[in-house]
């Protein structure tokens, strides 16, 4: 966790770790389901969100922890299994803390500003479900490295817990040429940090900390969920 934006005490890493979240601003936070969930998703990406939806209505449980959360759009519009849902928040940005915690108002939600690339140091009860949608790709590092996230997040999860979710790949999945220059483009402002992140990679970095892993490619999106 990092506060400092005075530009004297921030390292290389956390300039990274910062450039993956920064651009989340109240603006950018306004056009995002638009910009983000609809163009691009369904004409960049080629994965309209209509699958990631899928995903979330497939796992999502009433003991449910979202970490990344951007504008809540997945958490607003899946079905959660009971009315009497328990809803955590986790994302470095607060930002996109204040607009999904408004969003969800209606579940009450618990917040938590934490960076998943430190430990969570945190006393918190454990979820029966962790989703993580479109955060790994804006990790600053490798598959390698950001495979910490799961390392950190495990301890929440409750032993028959499930861990889900989709990242933007760029090898292993078939990119068009809209796909390649726009993912380039965001490399280049540390946005997404994804361009040596492919298939095996995240398939490797799953299975270290799962017993049970199934990978989805929709477009350039892999879709995950792993247990055990
Ligand atoms: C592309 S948005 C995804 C939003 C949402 N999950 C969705 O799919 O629409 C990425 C989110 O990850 C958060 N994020 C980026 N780096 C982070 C970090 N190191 N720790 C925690 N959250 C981070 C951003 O602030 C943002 O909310």
């Amino acid at each position: 966790m990092h506060d400092s934006h005075d530009g004297k005490t921030v390292t290389m890493t956390e300039q990274e770790v910062e450039a993956g979240q920064a651009v989340y601003s109240k603006p950018i936070l306004g056009i995002y389901d638009w910009f983000v969930l609809g163009f691009s998703n369904r004409l960049i990406w080629k994965c309209p969100s209509r699958h990631i939806l899928a995903l979330y209505d497939r796992h999502v449980t009433a003991n449910h922890l979202d970490v990344g959360v951007g504008t809540g759009y997945f958490l607003d519009s899946c079905r959660f299994p009971d009315a009497s849902t328990r809803l955590g928040l986790m994302d470095l940005n607060s930002n996109c803390l204040d607009a999904a915690g408004k969003r969800l108002a209606r579940y009450r939600p618990e917040v938590y500003r934490a960076n998943v690339l430190d430990p969570i140091s945190r006393d918190i009860p454990s979820f029966d479900s962790i989703s993580l949608t479109y955060l790994l790709h804006c990790l600053p590092g490798t598959m390698k490295t950001k495979s910490a996230v799961f390392r950190h997040l495990k301890p929440l999860l409750k032993p028959n817990g499930v861990m889900f979710g989709a990242t933007l790949l760029s090898d292993g999945v078939h990119r068009s040429w809209a796909a390649k220059r726009l993912m380039a483009l965001y490399n280049a402002k540390g946005v997404f940090t994804n361009d040596q992140d492919d298939l095996q990679g995240l398939r490797t970095a799953l299975s270290e900390h799962f017993t049970s892993v199934t990978i989805d490619v929709v477009g350039c999106a892999a879709l995950f969920s792993a247990r055990g």
